[in-house]
C-alpha cells in the first residue's frame, strides 16, 4: 500500500473546511488507493466544532481515510506534512477597511509560514485560499525562507471554473468542454479572466477557439469578464455566505492537479511565485498564470501567448493591485517588528 498522505487544512471548522474534507478522504484528490492523513487545525475557540467534523468524517466510513488529527496547536498542525490548504482567515467583517482585513490575515499567514520552515517537509506543497490569498500567500512564502518559492500557490482555480462556466452556459455545453480559460493577476475584482487562447469542443465539430465559437467580442470583452470578476460578490449578496461549495471543489481541482499533472495540452491557472521571467510581472509577486503541471507534480509557465494592448493593460492593472497589497502588508508586519 503507498506511504500516506498528510494533509493539512486549516480553518477546518469553517464552510469551505466542512465541504473540503470529505473529497479529500474519499480519494477524490489523491486516487481511491492512497491513504491520507487529514489534519485539521482551527483557533481554540473553534476546536469542539472541528471536532464534531471529525465525527463525521470517521462516520462516512471512507475508503482513503487513514489517520485524522484535530488540533488548535499549530506545531502538532504543520509537523511533517505533505500539503497545507491554507483556508483558515479572519473574514471581513462589517465595517472593516480592505486594509484592517490584510493587516489580521498578515500575522496569521506569518505566523504559519514560519510553522511551515519549522516544521513541515522541505517538499510542502502549499495552496493558500484565506482572502486576501495572493498576498497571504506571499507573506507565507516569505516567513518560510527554507521552503522553496515554487512550492508557494494561491487559488484562483474558481475563478478559472467560473469563466469555464460562463463560456459553457453561453453556448449550451458542459464546462469540461472548454479548455484553456485563464485567471490573469490577484483574486480581487482586480483578476483578469481571458478566454483569447481558449477552445471549446461542440458535439462532433473539431475544436474551435471561444472567440470564434462565441462570435461576440462585445460579450467577451464586457459582459463575460466583469460577471466572472464579481461572481464571488454575487454569492455573498445571494446566499448572504461566501462561496463554498464551489470554493471547495476549485481547491480539489487544484490539488489533484499539482498532483497529478494536467490533462495533454491543457494548462490551469493558479497563483505562483513571479521571477519576473514571465509577461513583464514584476518579481515577488504571487500572480495566477496559466501553468502545465507533469505527472510528477512540476509546473511551468505557458509563456509563449502574444498578448494583446488590451490584455496587458488588465494583466498590468491587476498586478499593480498587488503590489500595493505587498507594500501595506510587509509595511504592516516590518513595523510591528520594529
Ligand atoms: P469561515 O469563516 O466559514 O471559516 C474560516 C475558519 O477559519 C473559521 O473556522 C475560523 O475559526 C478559522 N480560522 C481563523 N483564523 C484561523 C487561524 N489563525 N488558524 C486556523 N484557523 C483559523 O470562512 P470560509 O467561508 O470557510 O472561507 C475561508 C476563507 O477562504 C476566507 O478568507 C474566504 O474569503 C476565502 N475564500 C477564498 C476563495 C478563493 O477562491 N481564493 C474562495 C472562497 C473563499
Amino acid at each position: 500500500m503507498a506511504k500516506e498522505i498528510k494533509v493539512l487544512v486549516t480553518g477546518a471548522a469553517g464552510q469551505i473546511g466542512y465541504s473540503l474534507v470529505f473529497p479529500i478522504a474519499n480519494g477524490d484528490v489523491f486516487g481511491k488507493d492512497q491513504p491520507v492523513h487529514v489534519v485539521l487545525l482551527d483557533i481554540p475557540q473553534m476546536i469542539e466544532a472541528v471536532k464534531g467534523v471529525v465525527l463525521e468524517l470517521q462516520d462516512c466510513a471512507l475508503p482513503s481515510l487513514k489517520n485524522i488529527t484535530a488540533t488548535s496547536d499549530v506545531q502538532e498542525a504543520f509537523t511533517d506534512i505533505d500539503y497545507a490548504i491554507l483556508v483558515g482567515a479572519m473574514p471581513r467583517r462589517q465595517g472593516m477597511e480592505r486594509k484592517d482585513l490584510l493587516k489580521a490575515n498578515a500575522k496569521i499567514f506569518e505566523q504559519q509560514g514560519k510553522a511551515l520552515d519549522t516544521y513541515s517537509k522541505k517538499t510542502v506543497k502549499v495552496l493558500v485560499v484565506g482572502n486576501p490569498a495572493n498576498t497571504n500567500c506571499l507573506i507565507a512564502a516569505t516567513c518560510a525562507p527554507s521552503i522553496p518559492k515554487k512550492n508557494f500557490t494561491c487559488l484562483t482555480r474558481l475563478d478559472h471554473n467560473r469563466a469555464k462556466a460562463q463560456i459553457a452556459g453561453r453556448l449550451g455545453i458542459t464546462a469540461n468542454c472548454v479548455e484553456n480559460a485563464i485567471i490573469w493577476g490577484n483574486h480581487s475584482s482586480t483578476q483578469y479572466p481571458d478566454v483569447s487562447h481558449a477552445s471549446v469542443k461542440i458535439g462532433d465539430k473539431p475544436k474551435q477557439s471561444v472567440v470564434e465559437a462565441v462570435k461576440d467580442d462585445a460579450w467577451l470583452n464586457g459582459d463575460f469578464i466583469t460577471t466572472v470578476q464579481k461572481r464571488g460578490a454575487a454569492i455573498i449578496e445571494a446566499r448572504k455566505l461566501s462561496s463554498a461549495m464551489s470554493a471547495a471543489k476549485a481547491i480539489c481541482d487544484h490539488i489533484r492537479d499539482w498532483h497529478f499533472g494536467t490533462p495533454a495540452g491543457q494548462w490551469t491557472s493558479m497563483g505562483i511565485y513571479s521571477t519576473g521571467k514571465f509577461y513583464e510581472i514584476a518579481e515577488n509577486l504571487i500572480y495566477s498564470m496559466p501553468v502545465y503541471i507533469d505527472d510528477q507534480g512540476c509546473y511551468k509557465v505557458e509563456d509563449g501567448l502574444s498578448i494583446s494592448d488590451a490584455s496587458r493593460a488588465r494583466m498590468d492593472a491587476t498586478a499593480n493591485e498587488l503590489l500595493a497589497e505587498r507594500n501595506d502588508a510587509f509595511t504592516f508586519l516590518q513595523g510591528q517588528s520594529s
